[in-house]
């Protein structure tokens, strides 16, 4: 018998794990479930003998992979899958998926839930402002990239946006101005939000160079990665830019000298907190446990993310 576990240090809303266990049970599998565990040697001990993982951000490394002796499929229940070492489990023969575009909703509203109470100077009584007929740049126009702008539009907001991979007239398509470089996007937003994954490429991209374009009272929104913010960049931003402000869903690195000098110009989820609602973890972990049975039952790997290993050898 097969069997699945399910292995997230934050754990999915109740009404998601039972989904996900009807779906694996449904499938004469096992079901399997370990939360909010405390090391990465636990999470390897928990592998030992599955077939196939749904993690959230957790870290699948070479140690998991090569715990997991049975281990043939590992599901990214979310979009980002810079958690797993993808060529390790090539290497392993482990087919890596993601499940893009279930969680986006849920991450586009902290977006805007992080930009009201910003502008409402965290409804702490004083006149703060609107977000209607302000600027908004959206950095990487993908699934999340698109809700925000939806409902930046909803807000009456200027919406703009900057994919390299995305043409000009599918960005027009849907009402949103399409800009020529990263620059003109900065250049022209009060507000810019972050979209992009933490690649090789992308990792410390935005620093004080391209922060410094934004016009006045900026206000860059992270529900990316925290890793694509060059931080040194990000305290010269704030020093030398006193209008300049920062939400973002999780906390930097540099967290406490932001909040010992830049009091009331940042905004920092104590954890990642933009696919936690249950709609987002229902949508996202059955996706996962369907894939897993679709991929035993089917050989299916639509939304496979790594290289199969016959891919790497030929
Ligand atoms: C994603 O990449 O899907 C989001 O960052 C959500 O991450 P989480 O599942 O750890 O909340």
């Amino acid at each position: 018998m097969k069997k699945v576990l399910v292995a997230t240090d934050k754990p999915f809303a109740k009404v998601a794990v039972e989904g996900i266990r009807q779906i694996v049970e449904q499938a004469g599998y096992e079901f399997r479930l370990f939360e909010k565990y405390t090391s990465q040697a636990e999470f390897a001990a928990a592998v030992e003998d599955v077939d196939a993982i749904i993690i959230r951000s957790d870290i699948v490394d070479k140690n998991i992979l090569e715990a997991g002796k049975n281990l043939k499929i590992v599901v990214r229940a979310g979009a980002g899958y810079d958690n797993i070492d993808l060529v390790s489990a090539t290497e392993h023969n482990v087919v890596a998926m993601n499940t893009p575009g279930q969680n986006s909703n849920a991450v586009a509203e902290l977006a805007f839930g992080m930009m009201v109470f910003m502008a409402r100077n965290s409804f702490n009584g004083t006149s703060g402002s609107e977000l209607r007929g302000k600027s908004i740049g959206i950095h990487a126009y993908g699934n999340v990239g698109k809700y925000v702008s939806a409902i930046a539009k909803g807000f009456g907001m200027d919406v703009y946006a900057f994919d390299p991979y995305v043409s000009a007239d599918d960005i027009l398509k849907d009402g949103v101005t399409p800009v020529n470089n990263v620059e003109e996007l900065y250049q022209k937003c009060q507000y810019v939000s972050l979209h992009i994954p933490a690649t090789a490429q992308t990792k410390k991209s935005i620093g004080f160079e391209l922060l410094n374009l934004m016009p006045k009272n900026a206000v860059l929104v992270n529900t990316a990665r925290k890793e694509v913010i060059d931080e040194e960049g990000l305290l010269k931003i704030f020093e030398e830019r006193p209008d300049f402000k920062y939400l973002s869903d999780i906390e930097p690195d540099n967290k406490s000298v932001i909040t010992e000098k830049y009091n009331g110009r940042y905004f920092f989820t104590p954890k990642k907190m933009g696919a936690q609602t249950s709609e987002a973890n229902v949508n996202a972990g059955l996706a996962a446990a369907r894939q897993i049975v679709d991929f035993f039952e089917s050989d299916i790997t639509t939304f496979q993310v790594n290289k199969a290993k016959n891919e790497v050898n030929s």
